[in-house]
């Protein structure tokens, strides 16, 4: 059955059948819902779905759904006809993904598939989720990816119901979007002449340059695709740390005016900095002038972790403006740079967006935090007043290895497929009135050990379920057996990723 589980199914005999002759009765509002299940379902079924006025499958907005929020969709499959119906185009959405996922699993395929009975189960479904964050991050810095493989990569982000990829678009080892007026990013900062090979510990080299960058047009094109699929692309740009690469491509904007850095090309925290003079925050404010451009996304990360004071110890230039500014020690400079670009985001109508150290009482409340670490730092956030989307390590950093294997893939200290499955992003014991500022579930990617999409795909996957069912199911919906049971389900969702050429680790039934 349903990767998320839905809030309400009822399941019934017997089945819809579509044929060569199906027809979708598109009603107004209902569009973009109708191309999006006819894109997803004929090139595998060959079934053409025309819209019709007497078709038998029913796409509707209906406001006396409005009571399910803003994503909340219902599915009616009897022998004879399909309704579907949400409030919203977005719940729209959600339930062609439902759809295609009850459908049989080769339904999913990109290529004509034959000898199938293309059938729906009867069912009733009343659906929302619990969360209306539930994201995924990709770090596409520490290795490029593909445009191609992020399109891929939002399709199977909407299947899951999933609805923000967060684009962690630069770091020390590459930049990767383009900005007007400052050439050398993409043309210095996005390429290393080598990169290490697997763990830090591991002394191996790939001595061949990586690097890559995206167009204007490609991340613009991005959105759009993301947005007819109901994900929003958050972008994220890292400062005033995780900064080499910008650093490479214009040494003035550190701390030291003499010094030229190369591009970083190992792993882990990088010493140098991004400079706390007028010159770095002038540039910063102007990546963002074009970030708030290519993307829509109300909310934009600005980093914010792990960020040395090494340089601005011993740089002077520093070491004054933290005198200046009355602060009480150098490393209070991240603080202070981070607010002034927060606040220059929030004058722009945004919602800025950083991991959980950045804050520690520096930064406004209308800040939103990701607190990595521990779930203390994410109570600790939301005493101080702001909201959060939950981004655990030990639930949902899926560049930690899935198994104990000593030779798995991944960071060692394992985020098993149980420990994402059987984590509640906000505990009602824990949070008590303040759950509602726990805006939900992020699962993150980043790539030091996955130099391909395949790589991605495979430590995503079948994690990445489960982080969409966590963020999606209802609190105390936890079927631990039985065919609802999250294994039960996941045997079919396995062959769902495999109909998509999707490569996971889905454990056998
Ligand atoms: C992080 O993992 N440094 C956010």
């Amino acid at each position: 059955m349903l990767v998320p589980l839905p809030s309400r199914l009822h399941e019934r005999s017997g089945h819809f059948v579509l044929a060569q002759d199906t027809a979708l009765r598109v009603m107004p509002g209902a569009e973009a819902a109708a191309d999006l299940l006819r894109s997803t379902v004929s090139p595998s079924t060959g079934l053409p779905l025309p819209a019709r006025s007497d078709g038998r499958i029913t796409l509707t907005l209906d406001p006396a759904l409005s009571g399910l929020g803003p994503e909340g969709y219902g599915v009616t499959i009897s022998r004879q006809a399909v309704l579907l119906r949400a409030a919203t185009p977005d719940g729209l959405r959600h339930g062609v993904q439902t759809l295609r996922q009850l459908l049989p699993p080769p339904a999913l395929s990109a290529t004509p598939v034959r000898g199938v009975p293309w059938e729906l189960p009867c069912v009733e479904i009343t659906d929302r989720p619990r969360f209306p964050w539930r994201g995924a991050m990709l770090d596409v810095a520490r290795h490029f990816m593909p445009i191609a493989f992020l399109h891929r990569f939002v399709d199977l982000l909407a299947l899951h119901k999933l609805n923000v990829l967060h684009l962690h678009l630069t770091d020390d080892q590459g930049w990767r979007m383009p900005v007007p007026g400052w050439p050398a990013l993409t043309a210095t900062g996005a390429w290393r002449p080598r990169s290490r090979l697997g763990r830090r510990t591991g002394g191996l080299w790939d001595e061949r340059p990586h690097g890559g960058s995206y167009t204007r047009a490609e991340l613009t094109g991005l959105v759009a695709h993301a947005a007819a699929r109901g994900v929003t692309v958050v972008p994220e740009i890292e400062m005033p740390g995780h900064a080499r690469a910008a650093l490479a491509a214009y040494p003035h904007l550190g701390n030291d005016p003499g010094r030229e850095l190369p591009i970083w090309t190992d792993w882990g925290v990088c010493d140098t900095v991004l400079g706390v003079h007028d010159e770095a925050l002038a540039f910063c404010r102007d990546v963002l002038t074009e970030v708030m451009d290519v993307f829509p996304s109300r909310h934009v990360h600005i980093g914010g972790d792990e960020c040395p004071a090494t340089d601005w110890e011993t740089g002077e230039q520093a070491r004054r403006r933290a005198r200046e500014l009355g602060l009480p020690d150098a490393a209070a400079l991240r603080g202070w740079f981070l607010r002034q670009i927060a606040d220059f985001l929030i004058a722009h109508g945004r919602t800025p967006v950083t991991w959980d150290e950045a804050e520690e009482g520096a930064l406004p409340p209308e800040v939103m935090t990701m607190p990595w670490r521990t779930t203390g730092h994410a109570r600790a956030a939301v005493a101080r007043g702001h909201r959060v989307v939950a981004t655990p390590i030990r639930h949902t950093y899926l560049d930690y290895a899935p198994t104990d294997d000593p030779d798995a893939l991944g960071h060692p200290g394992a985020v098993t497929l149980q420990d994402v499955i059987g984590w509640d992003p906000a505990p009602a014991a824990e949070y008590g009135a303040d759950a509602s500022a726990v805006l939900g579930a992020q699962a993150q990617l980043w790539t030091e050990l996955m130099p391909t999409p395949a790589h991605v795909e495979y430590l995503a996957f079948p994690r990445l379920a489960a982080l969409a069912e966590v963020a999606w199911r209802a609190p105390g919906a936890v079927h631990e057996r039985g065919p609802r049971s999250f294994d039960a389900r996941l045997v079919r969702h396995g062959a769902r990723l495999d109909a998509l050429g999707v490569h996971h680790r889905t454990p056998p039934a």
